[in-house]
């Protein structure tokens, strides 16, 4: 029955065209046949015999004399390459192994497919590295028992619905392909077939990528995380301030990492003075702040680095007007500093020397803004002493505000000569 549909499609073209004609490749056919005079009876007639002929079904569009034809000439050629013993008679097996440019040009003729002819049932196409999705064209073939498309790189989803419909395939094979993993494992599809047909296709959970799944969770993973928290304390413990603000415990506290950041490794750039015990130094923070950085060089005591500590954390609760900002301190094993906030402003002692004091408004100004740093200080941090002297008054950048710039901190004498520097406001 096949066989004889096939006759009546071939028959029509080799009534008029000896497939001997047939000589040049098929794309120089299409370009210079054209359909005979008497073709599109043919065609009828052919199809008054056996109107199940898949171009008699006109019932969705219209015959097209021009396509048919131009299939024909495909189909002789196609049925030529497949080395199909008797083209004439019949053309059960499109066959195109290993020949990756013809399979593609072929796959590439729609109105072939559109027509698939009903002996056709086996299509082979595999190792052809078509790199596409899945050639659906071939499913106009509906009649097919076999298709394989192994060894190809067809990439995307297998279109299951359409397989599924194709009631006579018992032969499929997909393996060696690129598809997408589908969820197909234990369908109906899949039962159809098995897995055997599609082996390294991408379709089935593949046992290696598993695998190496379970080995990156179980080790690379683990490994990951140690390393991360490694990473991670060692930032606390040398530079928090690398840390996001919201993750440091105790902002204020300089871990001696961070001071010698700060100051270029106490580069001689960065020293500022040099006193007995302290030498201070313009650093800079990672925030970009600028800071005064006062390192105590002297050895201290156990014991002693308590006390400093908790004169610090007193200190860092100064709020005035007049106080210079304390930002934090250091207080590891070899380095003790305190940080406080950078103020271009000369200090009062070069300021009462310079022309711009002259007015005794600014100058009583000046010892008001002093005085009310110091009764703060008295009322509020009795505990707390402080070094007021006219150098060590700084003038804050903007304001001309006064800042009383150092506490005594690291040494704990205590020392005050307010009396003498407010005498010297007014007598230099
Ligand atoms: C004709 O095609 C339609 C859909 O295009 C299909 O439903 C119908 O079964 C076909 N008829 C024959 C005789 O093939
Ligand atoms: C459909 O095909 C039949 C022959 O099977 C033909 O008589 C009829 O004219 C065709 N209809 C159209 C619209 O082409
Ligand atoms: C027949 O199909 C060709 C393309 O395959 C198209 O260019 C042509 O317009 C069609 N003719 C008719 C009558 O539909
Ligand atoms: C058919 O294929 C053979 C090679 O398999 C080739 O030599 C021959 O020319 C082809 N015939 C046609 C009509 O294309
Ligand atoms: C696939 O085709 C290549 C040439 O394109 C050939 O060398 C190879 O042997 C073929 N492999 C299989 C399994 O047919
Ligand atoms: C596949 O099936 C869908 C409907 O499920 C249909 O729209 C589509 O045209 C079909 N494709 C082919 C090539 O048969
Ligand atoms: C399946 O094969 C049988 C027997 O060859 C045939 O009658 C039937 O039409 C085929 N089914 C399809 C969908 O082509
Ligand atoms: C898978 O199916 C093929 C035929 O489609 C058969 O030859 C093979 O034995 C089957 N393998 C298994 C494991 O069932
Ligand atoms: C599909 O092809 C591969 C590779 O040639 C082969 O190993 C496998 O057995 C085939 N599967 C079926 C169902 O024929």
């Amino acid at each position: 029955m096949a066989s004889s549909l096939f006759i009546f499609f071939l028959n029509s073209l080799s009534n008029f065209l000896p497939l001997s004609v047939l000589s040049a490749t098929v794309l120089e056919d299409l370009a210079t046949l054209t359909p005979p005079p008497d073709f599109t009876t043919t065609i009828t007639t052919n199809c008054l015999h056996n109107p199940l002929l898949r171009y008699c079904n006109n019932t969705s569009s219209p015959m097209n004399i021009t396509e048919i034809f131009r299939s024909t000439i495909v189909a002789s050629h196609l049925c030529n390459e497949s080395k199909n013993p008797n083209c004439i008679d019949s053309f059960p097996k499109i066959r195109i192994h290993s020949r990756p440019k013809t399979a593609a040009l072929y796959l590439s003729f729609d109105f072939f497919w559109k027509y698939c002819h009903l002996t056709v049932v086996e299509i082979q196409l595999g190792n052809n590295s078509l790199k596409s999705e899945f050639p659906t064209n071939a499913l106009s073939c509906a009649q097919i028992r076999t298709l394989d498309l192994s060894y190809n790189q067809l990439t995307g989803s297998v279109p299951v619905q359409n397989l599924s419909r194709l009631t006579n395939l018992t032969h499929l094979n997909l393996s060696y392909n690129w598809f997408s993993e589908d969820k197909i494992l234990n369908t109906e599809f899949f039962n159809r077939f098995n897995a055997s047909s599609f082996i390294h296709s991408g379709l089935l959970p593949d046992v290696k990528r598993y695998k190496m799944r379970v080995l990156v969770l179980l080790v690379v993973f683990p490994i990951v995380v140690i390393l991360l928290c490694c990473c991670l304390g060692w930032l606390c413990l040398k530079r928090p301030d690398y840390l996001p603000r919201t993750c440091r415990r105790r902002s204020h506290k300089f871990t001696s990492a961070m001071i010698d950041a700060a100051t270029d490794e106490f580069s001689d750039q960065r020293l500022v003075s040099k006193r007995s015990g302290v030498d201070i130094h313009r650093g800079t923070l990672r925030d970009g702040r600028e800071a005064k950085i006062e390192v105590y060089t002297e050895k201290v005591s156990k014991e002693k680095r308590r006390e400093f500590e908790e004169e610090c954390e007193a200190v860092l609760k100064l709020r005035h007007k007049n106080l210079v900002k304390v930002l934090g301190w250091c207080n590891s094993r070899n380095l003790r500093a305190l940080v406080t906030e950078w103020t271009n402003g000369e200090n009062v002692e070069t300021w009462l020397s310079s022309s711009l004091a002259s007015s005794w408004r600014r100058r009583l100004r000046v010892v008001m803004g002093v005085v009310e740093g110091v009764c703060y200080l008295w009322e509020q941090w009795p505990e707390i002493t402080f070094d007021l002297n006219t150098s060590s008054v700084l003038l804050s950048d903007d304001d001309q505000e006064p800042l009383i710039s150092q506490f005594k901190i690291g040494d704990g004498t205590v020392h005050q000569q307010i009396y003498s520097t407010l005498d010297c406001f007014f007598w230099r």
